[in-house]
């Protein structure tokens, strides 16, 4: 049996070579049905030729090149190549559909003006060439800049929204009103409200974002207790009244003092007991390679920091503000919770 290893630089270099054509043969398997195939396996490449109508010998190189890009295991008993069995890596439907598929998070990306710095990095890195506002502005100036945007960041929720339900018997048991801080349009709070009967969400964001959530909410399942406050977190203190409030992808927007001065906001908006929820792709090497495309493309972007930071950060953070109570959810991204000290009134 082959197992799945770490490349080598040299192995890596040749498959980002080759990367176009490695997104071919993973869009081709996607579409035809070879992944839900491959992912329960072990299959043989009889069985897969059979049920695909497929030529053996040229499906054996396609499966190669599958397995090139670590994704296979596979098991070559004789060398009949048409007893070879093959089992995909767990996972690889849903990677490959969220990186390759009709709604892909990547297909979104790829819309974004990126060719403005393609081949002109040197000059980039220099200050030369940045993105103009027009192409993109952070914060989003236009309107369409910020419909585009909100709209981009709602298909990368899924982890975001499935880590919240996972742990919605914890979160919001007693809770009445809940404040997504920099929370797009809408849609986690959206989601929250169906695992949450009793609870209010409102969502906090510029002013301009108001039409977005306004559509959330006349399409979500609970229109009667979602809402906006519209504001800017950085020129006023954050609103009141709220026993929950979240920054999910907000505080890596910003530099550290500023990231700071919203937890420390935060902890001033609560009650005693009240509830800080942190959610993003806190730092690892995998996030960051799933985070590829906006490090790249925010390099000509000064305005956005663009700081993936270690979950310890925000633990340590949390603590020197005053929050107690912190822990780590685990999820597919974790969701880092804290409360802030004393009793519910
Ligand atoms: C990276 S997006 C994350 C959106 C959402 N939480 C999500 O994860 O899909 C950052 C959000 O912060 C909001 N934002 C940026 N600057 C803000 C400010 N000064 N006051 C309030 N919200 C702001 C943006 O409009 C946007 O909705």
């Amino acid at each position: 049996m082959t197992t799945t290893t770490a490349f080598s630089p040299r192995a890596l270099m040749s498959l980002l070579f080759n990367g176009s054509k490695a997104v071919d043969v993973v869009t081709t398997a996607l579409s035809v049905g070879l992944l839900d195939a491959l992912e329960p396996g072990p299959v043989s490449l009889r069985e897969l030729a059979d049920r695909f109508e497929m030529q053996p010998l040229r499906l054996y190189k396609f499966l190669d090149c599958l397995e090139s890009l670590g994704f296979l295991d596979r098991d070559e008993p004789s060398d009949d190549i048409n007893q070879t069995t093959y089992r995909a890596v767990p996972g690889l439907c849903a990677a490959a559909a969220a990186a390759v598929g009709p709604a892909a998070i990547e297909r979104d990306r790829d819309t974004y003006p990126w060719q403005r710095l393609h081949g002109r990095l040197a000059e980039s890195l220099r200050g030369e060439v940045s993105m103009a506002d027009d192409d993109f502005c952070w914060p989003p100036k236009t309107d369409e800049q910020m419909e585009s945007f909100e709209r981009s960041m709602s298909v990368g929720l899924g982890p975001v929204i499935e880590t919240f339900a996972q742990h919605a018997d914890r979160l919001w048991p007693g809770r009445r009103r809940f404040l997504d801080v920099g929370g797009g349009a809408g849609t986690l709070a959206a989601h929250v409200l169906g695992d949450a009967p009793d609870l209010r969400a409102d969502v906090y964001n510029l002013p301009a974002v108001a039409p977005l959530v306004e559509e959330t909410r006349k399409q979500s399942a609970h229109p009667d207790r979602l809402g906006f406050v519209g504001g800017d977190f950085f020129a006023e203190p954050l609103p009141t009244g709220y026993d929950a409030l979240a920054f999910v992808r907000v505080l890596h927007d910003w530099p550290t003092p500023d990231a700071r001065r919203l937890v420390e906001k935060a902890y001033d908006a609560l009650p005693p007991g009240g509830l800080l929820l942190i959610c993003e792709e806190f730092r690892t090497l995998d996030r960051l390679a799933v985070q590829f495309f906006w490090s790249y493309f925010l390099i000509g972007v000064d305005s956005s920091v663009s700081r993936l930071r270690e979950v310890d950060f925000y633990t340590a953070l949390l603590a020197e503000i005053g929050f107690t109570d912190i822990q780590i959810l685990p999820g597919g991204w974790e969701l880092v919770v804290a409360q802030k000290p004393g009793r519910p009134a």
